[in-house]
């Protein structure tokens, strides 16, 4: 850094010279110099001023062991951390469901949705959203108000029994309480899970796709230190009050978000739930649930975003795929974001009906 700062200043110092040279017979001979040296100052700069906490994508396997040791410090949270669920201090699961407990599951998924889409839930069971041995997926819900409402929920349950709620009511501010809780429930019901995904019910996840990544790409045993989601990197925090994102001053006094990740999509490894759950809990509450959690409380614990936006269809890919899906090639672990049951049902059909790359990473067919 002394070097590069003694750089740029010798640069400029040269130009000022050169300036006055301007007649010298090595006027040309010192352009040269002068854009070369510029050239350089701005390299340096550029490097040194990239994020250091977004890595590159492609060493996937950087974030993974070839043994099975981690197990959450359950030890090392406060007495009845289980039932805090950041400033709510009377946290139950209201409904829980406990399918770990047999099995040694790869992935727990673990969808954000809201108690009304019954029809959107139905459709991940029908298509993506199977629970395997090695796939858990349920469904993450807070408290409803309305009685019929309510017991629709209940009776879903006993049929399918995949649903988690929590004791706080199901609310757009109320999505931070939801995130952590899902951290919660992966670490007090589902230790034993390999790679955590939180997801939403209107996302198409390439299940087939997404199980050779967890084997061959990173690794059965499990991996460390990730954060792989769709990030974005630089968002001006909005003040409009026509903006259903608005925040006021008192909420979040700057201007920008720190570089986060998109919630809708984001792959944990065990190690970053656990350490982004304790911040969580001692953190104040704050609702935007994926600035707060994978942007603020991210940057506390120094965990690297890897931005695996290549590995998520385009709507144009999407209408690729969906009107003449012979043209299509591409490696994808999720659809676009936002997609319709329509979609997610086509989307479906394409994959079981094609090929499964056996790597993401080295496009082996
Ligand atoms: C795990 O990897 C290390 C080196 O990376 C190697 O020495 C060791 O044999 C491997 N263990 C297993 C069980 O594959
Ligand atoms: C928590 O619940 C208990 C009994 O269920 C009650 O006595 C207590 O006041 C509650 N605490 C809070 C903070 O709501
Ligand atoms: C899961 O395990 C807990 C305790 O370990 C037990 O109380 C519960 O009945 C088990 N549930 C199922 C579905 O096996
Ligand atoms: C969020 O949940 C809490 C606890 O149940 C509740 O008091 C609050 O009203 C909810 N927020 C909204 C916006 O509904
Ligand atoms: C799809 O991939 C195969 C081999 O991997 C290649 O031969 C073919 O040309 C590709 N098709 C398109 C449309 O890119």
């Amino acid at each position: 850094m002394i070097n590069l700062t003694f750089l740029c200043v010798a640069a400029r110092n040269n130009a000022r010279r050169l300036f006055l040279k301007m007649l010298d017979k090595r006027f040309w001979q010192n352009i040269i110099y002068v854009v070369i040296l510029f050239v350089v100052c701005v390299t340096i700069w550029q490097i040194s001023t990239y994020p250091e906490h977004i890595s590159n994508v492609g060493v996937y396997s950087l974030y993974t062991s070839n043994t099975s040791t981690y197990s959450y410090p359950i030890h090392t949270l406060p007495f009845d951390d289980y039932h805090q669920l950041i400033n709510l201090h009377n946290f139950t699961f209201t409904i829980l469901n406990l399918p770990c407990n047999e099995t040694t599951p790869l992935l727990l998924i673990l969808v954000h949705s809201d108690p009304k889409n019954v029809e959107t839930r139905n459709t991940l069971r029908q298509t993506w959203g199977r629970n395997t041995p090695l796939i858990k997926v349920l469904f993450v819900t807070g408290l409803v108000r309305r009685p019929a409402l309510k017991q629709l929920l209940e009776l879903e349950n006993e049929e399918y029994g995949d649903l988690i709620q929590g004791s706080f009511y199901d609310a757009y501010r109320n999505m931070t309480y939801k995130h952590v809780m899902v951290f919660k429930y992966a670490i007090y019901h589902c230790p034993q899970a390999k790679y955590i995904l939180k997801t939403d019910d209107d996302v198409f996840v390439n299940i087939p796709l997404m199980m050779n990544f967890l084997n061959v790409d990173l690794s059965p045993y499990g991996g460390s230190r990730m954060l792989f989601c769709t990030l974005k990197r630089k968002a001006m925090v909005l003040r409009s009050w026509r903006s259903k994102w608005r925040v006021s001053f008192k909420e979040y006094p700057a201007k920008t978000y720190p570089p986060y990740c998109l919630g809708w999509a984001i792959l944990y490894s065990p190690d970053v739930v656990f350490e982004l759950y304790r911040e969580a809990q001692k953190a104040d509450y704050f609702w935007i649930d994926d600035v707060h959690i994978t942007g603020t409380l991210a940057g506390r614990i120094h965990v690297n975003h890897v931005d695996i936006d290549n590995l998520v269809l385009s709507y144009r890919e999407m209408n690729n795929i969906l009107h003449q899906p012979l043209a299509f090639n591409h490696s994808f672990l999720y659809g676009a974001a936002n997609v319709k049951n329509k979609e997610i049902r086509a989307l479906w059909d394409y994959v079981k009906s094609h090929h499964t790359h056996y790597s993401v990473l080295r496009d082996i067919p």
